[in-house]
């Protein structure tokens, strides 16, 4: 087997075959660490990963973020249990409703992600496919005058105002994300901790920039992301069961597609923790989250 990169067709993104990622060694990681530092989004058809492979595969790229309890990989799933799914009054399909929405992970937290990995178990008939986006592509084909006017600009990141602007009020303490460490602000251009590429630092948890009104904060914001997510920058992943996907957190926003909750759908997760020196940003007070405890730490 010879890996092999095959980019797909957008700015972001390359397909990988000829390795096997439960049993990976130091050449073929290697061959892996630089594709996915010049693609920022990998794609692997076909390994059907247990969760322990997967976290195995995923600490080659650093720590593991917790999300949930102890356990190092998460199910991001619609199942309440077998044969029954969230409905819409309830907190879970609220989540996944929210992940429609361009995002990136964590910057809602203390120490935004540096990656995401995701594999599928169980895909429904149609739609639930999940999109990338080339925040590095994004940034350089803005107008000058845009890159002016948001060069130096900073924002601030909530889960409880994006869950807000989905109609979903949620209280501290609920759950990952829903803390009182305070929110980030992170300035809306990034630059690569390793490749030095500028990326726009958006999405959809982006509440507040400082010297706007919130209006205007977001409607620039949805602006830029509306100009962002368009071809040749974004990449539709359709998913069979035992693909996995990996990308950079720190250069490349995701979503959800919608689906027929009725079907079932469960993908496996995990996220890897940014490194400190590049993914943490000052926090302060989130009016949504009561008590303001800032940290330095996402736990
Ligand atoms: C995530 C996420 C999107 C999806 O795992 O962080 O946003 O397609 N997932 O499930
Ligand atoms: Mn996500």
């Amino acid at each position: 087997m010879k890996p092999t990169a095959t980019p797909v067709d957008a700015t972001l993104g390359a397909t990988i075959t000829g390795v096997d990622l439960a049993n990976l060694d130091d050449a073929v990681w290697a061959f892996i660490e630089k594709a996915f530092l010049e693609h920022a989004l990998l794609i692997f058809p076909d390994q059907n990963l247990s969760a322990k492979e997967q976290v195995a595969f995923s600490n080659r790229f650093g720590d593991i973020e917790i999300l949930r309890g102890n356990s190092k990989s998460v199910k991001i799933s619609n199942e309440k249990r077998k044969g029954a799914t969230f409905k819409p009054d309830e907190f879970r399909f609220k989540a996944l409703r929210g992940n429609e929405g361009w995002h990136l992970d964590s910057t809602y937290m203390p120490i935004a992600a540096k990656a995401g990995v995701l594999s599928a178990k169980v895909v429904p008939s149609e739609g639930g496919e999940t999109e990338i986006a080339d925040m590095r592509a994004a940034y350089d084909a803005l107008s000058k005058a845009k890159k002016k006017r948001i060069q130096g600009l900073s924002a601030f990141h909530s889960l409880y105002a994006s869950q807000a602007k989905i109609g979903h009020i949620v209280e501290s303490g609920s759950g990952y994300g829903y803390h009182t460490k305070g929110a980030p602000l992170r300035p809306l251009v990034k630059t690569h901790p390793v490749t030095g590429r500028k990326a726009l630092c958006i999405g959809r948890h982006i509440y507040r920039i400082p010297g706007m009104e919130d209006d205007e904060a977001v409607a620039l914001v949805d602006e830029l992301i509306e100009f962002a997510c368009q071809p040749p920058r974004i990449y539709t992943h359709h998913w069979t069961p035992g693909d996995l996907i990996i990308w950079d957190n720190r250069c490349a926003m995701h979503r959800a597609r919608p689906y027929d909750f009725s079907e079932s759908r469960v993908m496996q997760a995990t996220r890897i923790a940014g490194e400190a020196a590049s993914e943490l940003a000052p926090t302060f007070p989130d009016e949504r989250a009561g008590a303001f405890e800032p940290a330095t730490t996402n736990r």
